[in-house]
């Protein structure tokens, strides 16, 4: 307290934050850009808000799917209320086994815990896999909180040049990367993010994982390689989530492969903060080190996840009649997004916009010279979209089909 009983600006003098965090953006700029599109939105302008990460009707109503919504309210209150184990539920983790592999082998050599999201997940894969100091490999084009995930853990990101010049996923770039991180490292972490790819649209076809397993099963004769595979939009690939698991689980006695695992966007339920880190591990003494670390980091981190989003989804996945209402409630949530991809696709061909194929999901991006330059006219005529370097973000998750053309035409102006 100073002699006038103010306090004193202590922040000029000193700070009590460790010098790498002093300097941290509060905000994350994505939701930033929301908040600023919804405030005008409210302000009575019509504003096309291609920013969120989460699907809308064209009502712009958070889509919602009454199965799971039953399924938390039959939730008793002492499950909810109770501590759940460290490790996630046990049914819960058996589910997501079988959501992933069905009656795969694989689904019974898995070290797995439930986590907050895929966040958590990889957060968790971050944090094991890697020493701090070290570099995750993941595509250049990234979901931004693969850098804030690796910056709170002391640990950096590279990237590798993600499509070539012709368009398709750079795999001699993945490679290179890859070879010269573990070089470099002793080891790897990479992150791959397909279908749906947050934020280019991108899915990887049967060919391109075909190459990316060469590439791995290459270099992972020269050290430690563990792959991270990001499969949040999982539920919403062109493909059946079989193409990437033929491709990579011949692998998982050589490299470490790994699914992040959302609830999220699978069961429409963001803020329920559901997810598992599922590593497959063919050798048993390996696969107990794995889940005892994996488990360790949980009660290091935030005890134990949501016990009441736990059991409505295992009670979901592990029944098949309430599987099969899911899987036909999500069925129209996928048709309403393919109609706006394919209004997209039809009106960004004729105007000449450039972007990755883009076959379903959440996103897409096209590029632009300046991109920061371009979202700032666009939010000037009331369009919002996220600007990466090179590129713009643009949800369609969240716009509606009828906003499509005045997005597009924006686009152009811009592009
Ligand atoms: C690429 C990608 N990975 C993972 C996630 C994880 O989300 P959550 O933590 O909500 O499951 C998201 C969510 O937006 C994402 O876009």
């Amino acid at each position: 307290m100073t002699a006038d009983g103010s306090l004193p600006n202590v922040a000029v003098a000193m700070s009590f934050l460790i010098p790498s965090r002093t300097l941290r953006p509060a905000d994350d700029p994505i939701f930033a850009l929301n908040a600023e599109a919804k405030a005008r939105a409210q302000a009575g302008e019509r504003v096309v808000n291609a920013t969120v990460g989460s699907l809308l009707d064209d009502e712009g109503k958070l889509a919602t799917l009454d199965g799971v919504n039953e399924a938390l309210h039959e939730l008793s209150p002492q499950v909810v209320a109770g501590y759940a184990p460290i490790a996630g539920s046990p049914d819960f983790l058996r589910g997501v086994a079988l959501d992933l592999f069905g009656d795969r082998p694989e689904a019974k050599m898995v070290a797995s815990v439930a986590t907050p999201g895929g966040t958590g997940a990889l957060r968790h894969a971050i944090a094991n896999f890697l020493e701090p100091g070290q570099s995750l490999l993941t595509s250049s084009f990234y979901w931004g909180p693969y850098k804030t995930l690796a910056d709170e853990t002391d640990r950096n990101l590279e990237t590798f040049e993600m499509f070539t010049t012709s368009g398709g996923l750079d795999t001699e770039a993945f490679h290179t990367e890859l070879s010269r991180l573990v070089k470099k490292q002793g080891r790897a972490l990479v992150f791959l993010n397909s279908p749906c790819h947050n934020p280019s649209g991108y899915s990887f076809d049967d060919a391109e994982w075909k190459r990316l397993r060469a590439a791995i099963e290459d270099v992972s004769a020269a050290g430690p390689v563990a792959i991270c595979l990001d499969i949040a939009y999982a539920k919403f690939g062109a493909q059946p989530l079989d193409v990437m698991l033929d491709a990579m689980l011949p692998i998982a006695n050589k490299a470490l492969i790994m699914f992040a695992w959302s609830a999220s966007k699978a069961f429409l339920e963001y803020g329920l903060r559901v997810g598992a880190l599922v590593a497959v591990q063919p050798e048993e003494e390996e696969r107990r080190r794995i889940q005892n670390a994996l488990v360790y980091s949980c009660r290091g981190t935030w005890s134990n996840v949501n016990a009441g989003g736990m059991a409505a989804i295992a009670n979901i996945l592990l029944d098949s009649t309430r599987r099969a209402r899911i899987d036909r409630e999500r069925a129209g949530c996928i048709e309403l997004l393919q109609r706006r991809v394919g209004t997209f696709n039809d009106l960004a061909s004729k105007a000449g916009l450039r972007y990755p194929r883009y076959d379903g999901g959440f996103f897409t991006t096209v590029f632009v010279k300046d991109a920061r330059a371009a979202a700032e006219r666009l939010k000037a005529d009331g369009i919002f979209v996220v600007p990466q370097p090179g590129a713009l973000r643009v949800a369609l998750c969240s716009v509606a089909e009828r906003d499509i053309p005045r997005l597009v035409e924006g686009l152009a102006k811009v592009a």
